[in-house]
C-alpha cells in the first residue's frame, strides 16, 4: 500500500530524516518507534502531505505522491491523527467528527452511518456528543482525534503517539481499538514513544535514530531484540 524509498527531509540546516526506506502492506500495522526528535513525525508528515522532502519517493498503491497537497490525500484515502490531540475546542464532539467527512458533507445518509460506527467504537465520546471538544479530557480529545481521522473512511490511517499521556488503563484501551480498527481493515502507520504496547499490537516494526533506519524486522522479534529491549523497552 505505501513504499518509501530513500526518504530525506531537511528543516533548514537539519537534516530530520535521512535516506529513510520503508513499507506498509495493505492490512498491517506497522508501528515505528525512536527517540524524541528521531524523526517519527516528520515521517508522517512527509507521508501525509505537510512536509516536502527533499529526495525520495513516497509511493501510495503504487503512485508517487510528494508534491500531492494534503486535502488530496486525504480524498485518495491517507489520513492522519496527529501529535498532540489537534481537536477544534469550539466545537461539539459531533461537530469535530462531521468535519473529519467534510470532503462527503453531502452524503448525509452515509456520514451519519459512520459516525454511529465510530460512537460504537468510543462510547465515551458517545455520552459526550454534544460537548464541546475543548472541554474533554486529555484521553477523550485524544479518543475524537483517532475518531475525527476514522470518520473520513481511510484506507492507510497514521497515527502519531495516540498513547501520549494517557493513563495506563486508557493506554490499553486505546491499543484495543487501534487492533479493532485495523481488523475492520485498515492499514496503519503507527508511531509510538510506548515501544513496548506498539510492538505487541503491530505486525511488524522500524525503529529510526536521529533520522536513520537502524533496525526492522517482525514486531515479535523486535520485541526480543536485546538492542531494543535496552534501549526502548527499558529491559
Ligand atoms: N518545523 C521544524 N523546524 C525545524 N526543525 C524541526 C521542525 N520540525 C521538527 N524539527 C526537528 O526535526 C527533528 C525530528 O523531529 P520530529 O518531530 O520528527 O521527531 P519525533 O521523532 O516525532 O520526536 P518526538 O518523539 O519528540 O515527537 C528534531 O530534531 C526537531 O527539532
Ligand atoms: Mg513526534
Amino acid at each position: 500500500m505505501l513504499s518509501i524509498e530513500g526518504l530525506e527531509v531537511r528543516y533548514g540546516a537539519i537534516r530530520a530524516l535521512n535516506n529513510v526506506s520503508l513499507e506498509v502492506r495493505t492490512g498491517e500495522i506497522v508501528t515505528l518507534i525512536g527517540a524524541n526528535g528521531a524523526g517519527k513525525s516528520t515521517a508522517i508528515r512527509a507521508i501525509s502531505g505537510l512536509v516536502q522532502p527533499s529526495r525520495g519517493r513516497v509511493l501510495y498503491q503504487g503512485h508517487d505522491i510528494v508534491g500531492t497537497e494534503a486535502h488530496k490525500l486525504v480524498g485518495q484515502g491517507i489520513c492522519q491523527s496527529p501529535e498532540g490531540r489537534r481537536i477544534f475546542a469550539n466545537l461539539t464532539v459531533k461537530e469535530n467528527l462531521e468535519l473529519g467527512a467534510y470532503l462527503r458533507y453531502t452524503r448525509r445518509a452515509e456520514v451519519t452511518a459512520d459516525m454511529e460506527r465510530v460512537l460504537e467504537l468510543f462510547p465515551r465520546l458517545k455520552e459526550r456528543i454534544a460537548q464541546l471538544g475543548g472541554t474533554l479530557s486529555g484521553g477523550e480529545q485524544q479518543m475524537l482525534a483517532i475518531g475525527r481521522a476514522l470518520m473520513s473512511r481511510p484506507k492507510l490511517l497514521l497515527l502519531d503517539e495516540p498513547s501520549l499521556g494517557l493513563a495506563p488503563f486508557l493506554v490499553q484501551q486505546i491499543f484495543a481499538i487501534i487492533e479493532d480498527i485495523n481488523r475492520q481493515g485498515v492499514t496503519i502507520l503507527l508511531v509510538e514513544q510506548n515501544a513496548f504496547q506498539a510492538l505487541r499490537v503491530a505486525h511488524r516494526g522500524y525503529v529510526l535514530e536521529t533520522g536513520d533506519l537502524t533496525m526492522q524486522g517482525k514486531a515479535s522479534d523486535l520485541l526480543e531484540d536485546g538492542r531494543v529491549r535496552q534501549a526502548y523497552l527499558g529491559r
